[in-house]
């Protein structure tokens, strides 16, 4: 055992923080490091019982064969003190564990006081991650969809909890993953020490687009995630001068279009009812909040990234359920759809249209200075 942990010291210390150790996670994150120093003893233990029975196994078929022995061996019924080792040895691996279990809980929990809070909310099929701190010195709402952004070298406390169905919170370079269950609050945390851009995905199948429930999550150091909640906090989204694609697509967002009599498809919902952006009228909360979405670096729950995520736009305001399975906003392009159970059909926008309403979008963005994507490793 001492062995064990001595090899697996020698390993540690021979990758730096920034790596991955084997299968057991990033060493960046202090969770993923308690976890470690906890699973050592645990496989260990695993080790030595597994070559031991193995080695009696053997050892007893090959010594005991019958044609090694003329007579039958001895007959005898019953050892005590084989018996009370047999039961106290595994009482005191599974006593030294539960130690272990307990000491490395302990540790993880509860979330410290000076932790950073961050609400998550987990739908069919995206995130929604609100900052309650900052929100606080902002007198109102800071949020934003399926990109969360988090400071190094904090601990970050996670309040999650689930809109439909239940969903699993898992980043598992930042720490173990979590279930957002609907009616609950549990929170728990996760860390890193590196900057940079770490995958996360919902882990508990949850519908159509369980695997298109992806989200990223942006370790900024102290000082550009300081920039990044100021600027989140101070984040009025502008009125766009009229006349431009940008004002054309305001109004579509925010009013929808009413509908012309004898056209069945005409009339159009307003984004605005199910989707919020900070320092509008658009306050909407069936839907992912679209706040300085012209930030964002990823589409549909991190279904597209970059470039792609920026040609996906048009598609997705068209029809995203033709693009994700089982997406809930409903399609703009006059096709019919099905909800629950009910073929509906849709309204239409025209090309131009949605191109404004996409313009809108892509103009809400944060100051330079807090873009988060910007020179991230
Ligand atoms: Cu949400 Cu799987």
């Amino acid at each position: 055992l001492a062995g064990l942990l001595g090899l697996a010291a020698t390993l540690m210390s021979g990758c730096s923080s920034s790596e991955r150790f084997l299968f057991l996670g990033d060493m960046s994150s202090q969770s993923n490091k308690e976890v470690f120093w906890m699973s050592i003893p645990a496989i260990a233990l695993s080790i030595i019982i597994f070559f031991g029975v193995s080695f009696a196994l053997f050892y007893t078929v090959q010594r005991f064969r019958e044609d090694k022995h003329d007579a039958p061996p001895a007959q005898f019924h019953g050892n005590n003190r084989l018996e009370t080792l047999l039961v106290a040895v595994p009482v005191l691996i599974v006593l030294l564990l539960s130690v272990l279990t307990v000491r490395t809980l302990a540790r993880i929990n509860p979330t410290p006081r000076d932790a950073v809070r961050v609400d998550v909310l987990g739908k069919q099929f995206w995130w929604n991650f609100a900052y309650p701190d900052a929100a606080a010195a902002a007198g109102g709402n800071v949020s934003n969809g399926n990109e969360l952004i988090i400071p190094v070298g904090r601990q970050i406390a996670l309040t999650m909890t689930g809109g439909d169905v239940i969903h699993g919170f898992w980043a598992p370079n930042l720490g173990g993953q979590r279930f957002a269950t609907p009616g609950s609050q549990k929170t728990w945390q996760v860390d890193t020490e590196r900057p940079g851009v770490y995958q996360g995905n919902c882990s508990v199948l949850c519908g159509a687009s369980h695997a298109n429930m992806r989200f990223k999550v942006v370790a900024l150091p102290q000082d550009r995630y300081t920039t990044f909640v100021k600027a989140a906090q101070a984040y009025r989204a502008p009125t766009p001068a009229g006349g431009s694609a940008e004002a054309r697509g305001y109004t579509l967002f925010m009013q929808g279009k009413p509908g012309v009599a004898g056209q069945a498809d005409s009339a159009v919902l307003a984004c605005a009812s199910c989707h919020r952006v900070q320092g509008t009228p658009a306050n909407g909360a069936a839907g992912p909040d679209l706040s300085f979405f012209g930030t964002r670096h990823t589409l549909g729950a991190g279904m597209w990234e970059g470039e792609q995520a920026r040609e996906m736009l048009i598609p997705w305001i068209k029809n995203p359920m033709a693009v994700k399975p089982g997406a809930l906003m409903p399609p703009y392009d006059g096709s019919t759809y099905v909800e629950k159970g009910k073929t509906l059909k849709a309204s239409r926008l025209s090309d131009a249209e949605i191109g404004d309403i996409a313009a809108y979008l892509r103009s809400l963005r944060l100051p330079e200075e807090a873009d988060y994507w910007r020179d991230v490793p």
